[in-house]
């Protein structure tokens, strides 16, 4: 039998209620924030990646989904939104219109990781991206907009962590001082930061081996070396954060594994997650519209990852749906009835009330059984002595209350059921 591709995961109907539950919430929380949404094609040229998020990351070293098509172009299934939103933010001159772009998604998203709780092969991010300002307070939005969702979808265990990564010329300044500081300690890193420390050396903060860690610990710390105006905007997002009363925690590893950030990077955490404990990461990128041929613009943005939100959210139990319902089963007693029962379930629908009824000959107590199982809020029943008499019987199914009406009073029913 063949089965879904590894890392990846179907999102069955019994799933469905919690993810639109969710899908709502964001909605919610982005339309207060004057966000309207994009939706961008699965797949780009592979060059917006590998320039847009850089040909040293991770992402665009090992795990893009990149293949040649017939005409022997080069594509790849987004592994993440920002590119591809400056891409269409660039190509649409979304920037004419409103000198700020306040832009949502939410989108699957592939990289190729090796698998486990929390991480997927086809994932689900939704994310924002606010193109035009280079205020922090904009900065601030974004960790606002993420903390509201979290929280409004009940979760309680989390952390935000923010950092500066200073402008690109910091950034250079800091990891010639951080080359220098590793440079005699190179020979004790592990085989991965050692080919960090060549290509992308802030990645090292990245590095889970204890070791490394240990050396790393020690090392100049990018926060005490930033220029004036990161500095300056680092305090704002800090003072303001405190405002709004989201507690947060200076993390000077925050790095991120895209490389184009500048300034403000965050992530919010969960301790209810295992391993993979980053439910949403983000920060501002102010040079990355220049890099893919737009003029110097600055931006911010962030992405959340939603099977981890979800796995947090039932492992806290952080809220509850409601088991899907539907308002009535029409229960056929005489089989010759079965055409007109169909002809009603239609009638019932342009009601707009949710009707199901039996295509599969079924008998009363089977029907009555499927009615129960759909959670079905009234039974009606046709057929028998009372169908002879112009009658059906509805059953209120919370109460077991019956109620006889004559066929040519469909309209009470129909009110009665959508009281
Ligand atoms: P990211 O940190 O790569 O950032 O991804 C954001 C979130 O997506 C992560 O915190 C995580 O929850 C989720 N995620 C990432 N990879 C996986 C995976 N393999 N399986 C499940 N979930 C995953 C970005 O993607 C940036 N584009 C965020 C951003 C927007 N920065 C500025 N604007």
């Amino acid at each position: 039998m063949i089965k879904a591709v590894t890392g990846t995961k179907d999102i069955l109907p019994s799933d469905i209620p919690r993810w639109i539950y969710l899908e709502k919430t964001v909605e919610t929380v982005f339309s207060n924030f004057n966000y309207k949404e994009i939706r961008t094609p699965i797949f780009e040229e592979t060059a917006l990646f590998a320039r847009g998020i850089g040909e040293e990351t991770d992402i665009v070293g090992k795990e893009m989904y990149t293949f040649k098509d017939r005409s022997d172009s080069s594509l790849t299934l987004k592994p993440e939104m920002t590119a591809a939103v400056v891409r269409a933010y660039l190509e649409h001159s979304l920037g004419a219109q409103h000198s700020l772009v306040k832009l949502f998604y939410m989108s699957p998203m592939f990289r190729q990781e090796r698998p486990q709780a929390g991480r997927f092969r086809q994932f689900h991010q939704f994310g924002a991206e606010a193109i035009g300002s280079k205020s922090p307070l904009l900065d601030v939005e974004m960790i606002q907009i993420a903390y509201e969702i979290l929280k409004s979808l009940g979760l309680k265990n989390l952390t935000v962590k923010i950092n500066s990564l200073g402008t690109s010329e910091t950034r250079e300044n800091y990891k010639n001082l951080l080359k220098k500081f590793l440079q005699d300690k190179k020979d004790k890193l592990s085989e991965d930061s050692r080919r960090r420390f060549e290509t992308n050396i802030l990645r090292i903060f990245d590095s889970k081996v204890e070791s490394d860690q240990k050396i790393i610990k020690d090392a100049p710390k990018l926060v005490d070396h930033l220029d004036e105006e990161s500095k300056a905007d680092f305090e704002v997002v800090k003072n303001q954060l405190a405002k709004f009363e989201i507690p947060f925690e200076n993390d000077p590893a925050l790095v991120r594994g895209l490389d184009y950030y500048t300034k403000l990077t965050f992530e919010i955490d969960s301790g209810s997650v295992g391993a993979q404990t980053a439910l949403c990461g983000g920060g501002r990128y102010d040079l990355l519209i220049e890099t893919l041929g737009g003029k110097p613009t600055p931006a911010t943005g962030f992405a959340a990852g939603i099977e981890r939100i979800l796995l947090a959210c039932e492992n806290e139990k952080s809220f509850t749906v409601s088991e899907p319902a539907i308002d009535i089963y029409l229960v056929r007693i005489d089989d010759e009835l079965e055409s007109f029962v169909s002809e009603l379930a239609g009638k019932l629908r342009k009601e707009n009330l949710s009707v199901d009824c039996d295509y599969l000959q079924r008998s009363v107590k089977a029907q009555m059984r499927e009615a129960n199982k759909l959670n079905a809020k009234y039974v009606l029943f046709i057929g028998g002595d009372e169908y002879k008499e112009g009658l059906l019987k509805l059953k209120n199914m919370s109460d077991s209350l019956e109620k006889i009406l004559p066929l040519e009073k469909i309209h009470e029913l129909i009110s009665t059921i959508k009281k």
